[in-house]
């Protein structure tokens, strides 16, 4: 599936901009610079179908791309959160819409939520966790730059985001560990997504 063909569609930088609610979609959301953006780019195994950049609040809009033709589902790459640079009526915006699209669409499968390895799941990050539950949206936690850290820390982060999964009511048990940089549990990642869509 990922092979064959995947085109971006549209962005939507306001609700009413959302495609027709067609086939299931997949979500990426995080934290500004998490690597969003770089992720999709390896999971399709592009380049540049997804605008990844060193400047955090690159993705401003919801980016919604087609995979398949016949189109079997959309991947949707997000804004991030948490950019405390960002002018406040901008971070107002985009939380609104990252809110919204993820609380009240039905064609919504299940959000990848990524998490920094070097940082884990911070105040921020809990935040939107909060909102999945109680909105009882399903999410996977996507662990992201692993290459940049030692195995040993590695180890660390991923226990303790374990544990804090367990108490989480909308969390899918298992997350993903990844490098886009080093394509490392790119091809599991695959196996998630497609997991998500067919359920
Ligand atoms: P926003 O759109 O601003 O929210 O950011 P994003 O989450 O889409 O992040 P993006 O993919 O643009 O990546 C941010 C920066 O992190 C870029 O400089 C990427 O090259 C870098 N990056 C992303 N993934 C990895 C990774 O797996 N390893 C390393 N070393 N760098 C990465
Ligand atoms: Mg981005």
């Amino acid at each position: 599936i990922f092979s064959g063909p995947i085109s971006f569609l549209k962005s939507a930088p306001q609700l009413q901009h959302l495609p027709d609610a067609e086939v299931p979609e997949i979500a990426f959301a995080g934290r500004s610079n998490v690597g969003k953006s770089s992720l999709i780019n390896a999971l399709t195994g592009r380049k540049a179908l997804a605008r990844a950049s060193n400047t955090p609040g690159r993705t401003q809009e919801l980016n919604f791309f087609d995979v398949g033709d016949p189109l079997l589902f959309r991947i949707v790459d997000m804004p991030g959160y948490g950019y405390a640079k960002a002018p406040v009526q901008t971070v107002k915006k985009w939380r609104y819409l990252i809110n919204d699209y993820l609380r009240g669409r039905t064609v919504l499968k299940r959000v990848f939520v990524l998490i920094d390895s070097r940082h884990g799941i911070k105040d921020v990050d809990k935040e939107i966790l909060n909102m999945l539950d109680a909105a009882a949206t399903s999410y996977r936690i996507v662990l992201t730059k692993t290459d940049k850290i030692k195995a040993s820390e590695l180890e660390k982060v991923v226990a303790e985001t374990q544990v804090a999964l367990a108490k989480r009511a909308a969390a899918y048990p298992e997350m993903s560990v990844t490098s886009a940089e080093k394509k490392g549990g790119i091809d599991e990642l695959r196996s998630a997504v497609l997991e998500a869509v067919y359920i």
